[in-house]
């Protein structure tokens, strides 16, 4: 496990708890839903589970992985019997071929990861991506660029194997402190 990203987060969560408060899902993994078949789902860097709880409340059942142990007993607490929680560092992992209906990566960047999470999907199975963007309007000081998307970027991962449901850029919600360009997709594995 990267020990660092691991102290990093947990301290972040630690010492700013209203970060690991109950939030509103997503508007567009809200949209995408209609189009997902099948129950069995992954959300990754979930945090203390926004998304995770969203889908186990609509009859999923979900794999929930983050390095955070901190945001991990947060959602344990919860008690959902449909979450299962996994402590892992998603750096270098793999998820096995061919598992999930819908695999969920908010407000979370690893650009190797993206891949993988596709040829995660079966076919017929959604991914659904949203995270920040590079944009001058940006209000957050110091952001690594790393860590954002350039414009249109989410678009150039997916291939003629997938269909492309929703694509939007749009303005962060307004619980967050900085106002910050987002991107989403949504892809459909077709075959
Ligand atoms: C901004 S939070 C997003 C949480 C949630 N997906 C959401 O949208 O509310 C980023 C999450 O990524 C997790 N994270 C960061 N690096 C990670 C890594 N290498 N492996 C797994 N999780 C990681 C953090 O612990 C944190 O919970």
């Amino acid at each position: 496990m990267a020990q660092k990203d691991k102290v990093k987060w947990d301290k972040k969560y630690e010492q700013t708890p209203t970060l690991l408060e109950q939030r509103d899902p997503s508007k567009k993994l809200v949209e995408v839903l209609a189009h997902v078949q099948g129950n069995n789902a992954l959300d990754v860097a979930c945090g203390s589970g926004k998304h995770a709880i969203y889908l186990a409340k609509n009859s999923f059942n979900v794999e929930a992985m983050d390095i955070s142990s901190v945001a991990l007993k947060v959602l344990d607490k919860k008690g959902f019997t449909n979450i299962s929680t996994k402590l892992a560092d998603l750096e270098g992992f793999t998820p096995a071929q061919n598992s999930y209906d819908l695999i969920v990566k908010t407000n979370y960047l690893d650009r190797v990861l993206i891949p993988k999470l596709a040829n995660a999907l079966r076919i017929g199975g959604v991914l659904f991506i949203e995270t920040y963007m590079n944009h001058e309007s940006n209000e957050k000081p110091n952001s690594n660029p790393n860590y954002l998307l350039a414009k249109e970027e989410l678009k150039t991962f997916f291939d003629n194997h997938f269909e492309i449901l929703l694509y939007e850029e749009f303005d962060n919600e307004s619980y967050e402190i900085y106002r910050m360009k987002k991107q989403a997709i949504a892809v459909k594995r077709s075959h």
